[in-house]
């Protein structure tokens, strides 16, 4: 059972508090009073320090679309960790990772990697800024794209201080945050098309760019309503600012990403997670004119982008490998799994006499409870019962094997089958008879 005072994960974690700030370095992994510490996996099983072993519904936070130890994977791991793990040259692997790209999206024209889906935003910023000679960056109230100040404005935000629903407060994330990137910072609210109308116009001669995903992670997967991003389309155009989509998570909702579910081409795309097969990756993909302030075949490029790490091979044939195995037919089997998934979920809320719901697109989903429709990051924000309840269910489908994260969101990886997805939503009723709800 969990928390285990007597567990090695408390012993270890009350060793790294002695080493390291909380004793974590990814706030993401921690849960009080201790994260658990893992000793191996495989498929859809983690087995922890202490041998227990459950079913993983987070598959690192979506980037194991193929769960772990995914014999290709490996094996192309392994082979290229014989010829050498990084080089201070290129390699055909990453030509060959950015052609598979290039030949699913329409848009993706050029790329370029990097080591986290963090750095390929602040390199789509980059570029964003040296394409149009602007610095404001506008994004959606709440929305996470990764840890840079530029992106973080809102990430945050609580009911306390978040303001007008339709002129949503830039509240820094961190402290420390400058003054100065909050001010080159616009947010607006997600799926609100006059709302973002009024704000982004009256910015429209100082933006750099517009970011968001396409399917909005923080509030649960919502997918942007088809108008919402068409305005940003036709707005960003008629502006001459160039569209961002953060499809870090979403890539994995389409062969072509989430994208491909909507009738438009952004600018530019940020990738992650999947697309390094489990090893550290991000990339940007987009127009070729944009792309070209990094090009340097003639002199010194607008946006110079170097690193130790990029396109490191391994990340690169893990990469190539994992995408290989996810064309049309896994991606239609694991987005049927997830919708039948949310669907059973909010069958058992009912059965139970629960108000709830499982919000989510293809194969990504999250518990709420609440009945309401989620549209945009405040309406997903739960009340302190809500949020409670939430905490209560995770703790208990811990307890019974089930990995989700903190808030109860998580995703199917296409080794789970059906008796796996049983297997969760026995826990979930089990569970949910256990939680006291919200009033
Ligand atoms: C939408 C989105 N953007 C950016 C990031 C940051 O990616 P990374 O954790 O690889 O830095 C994440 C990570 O979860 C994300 O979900």
């Amino acid at each position: 059972m969990y928390p285990d005072p007597a567990s090695r994960s408390a012993s270890l974690f009350a060793r790294a508090c002695e080493v390291r700030p909380g004793g974590n370095t990814r706030l993401a992994v921690y849960q009080a009073p201790y994260p658990i510490f893992v000793a191996a996996a495989a498929g859809c099983r983690v087995t922890d320090v202490d041998g227990v072993e459950r079913l993983d519904f987070i598959n690192n936070q979506s980037a194991l679309v193929h769960g772990h130890c995914f014999p290709p994977v490996m094996a192309a791991a392994a082979a290229q960790l014989q010829r050498g793990t990084c080089f201070s040259g290129p390699t055909d692997a990453e030509v060959a990772l950015a052609e598979n790209l290039q030949h699913r999206v329409p848009g993706f024209e050029r790329m370029r990697f990097t080591n986290s889906g963090t750095e390929a935003v602040m390199l789509a910023v980059k570029a964003a800024r040296a394409f149009t000679g602007r610095f404001k960056i506008a994004k959606c109230e709440g929305a996470y794209h990764g840890s840079y100040d530029f992106v973080e404005a809102s990430r945050g935000s609580t009911p306390a201080n978040w303001g007008d629903a339709r002129r949503p407060a830039r509240v820094p994330y961190s402290k420390g945050t400058p003054p100065a990137a909050l001010d080159l910072s616009v947010v607006f609210p997600f799926n609100d098309v006059e709302a973002a109308a009024a704000i982004l116009e009256a910015e429209k001669d100082t933006l750099a760019a517009v970011i968001v995903e396409p399917v909005a992670n923080r509030p649960g997967m919502i997918p942007a309503e088809p108008g919402f991003l068409a305005f940003l389309r036709a707005f960003t155009q008629r502006a001459g600012i160039p569209l961002i989509f953060d499809e870090i998570i979403s890539f994995r909702i389409g062969v072509a990403g989430a994208q491909a579910g909507y009738d438009l081409v952004p600018d530019m795309t940020t990738l992650g997670k999947l697309i390094g097969g489990g090893f550290p990756v991000g990339a940007v993909a987009g127009r070729a004119d944009v792309m070209a302030v990094f090009d340097q075949r003639k002199g010194s490029p607008a946006v110079p982008h170097t690193g130790t790490f990029n396109a490191n091979p391994v990340s690169m044939v893990a990469g190539l490998a994992t995408l290989k195995a996810f064309g049309e037919a896994e991606v239609a089997r694991i987005n049927r799994m997830g919708e039948a998934v949310r669907a059973a979920i909010g069958e058992r809320f009912a059965r139970a006499g629960v108000e709830g719901q499982a919000s989510g697109a293809g194969s990504l989903f999250r518990i709420h409870f609440t009945g309401a429709r989620l549209t945009d990051y405040r309406s997903a924000y739960p009340t302190p019962a809500g949020q409670a309840a939430v905490s209560a269910l995770h703790r208990a489908l811990l307890n019974r094997g089930i990995i989700v994260s903190a808030n109860c969101s998580g995703n199917l990886s296409t080794v789970v089958g059906d008796g796996e997805v049983e297997r969760l939503l026995d826990a979930f009723s089990a569970s949910l008879a256990e939680v006291r709800v919200p009033a």
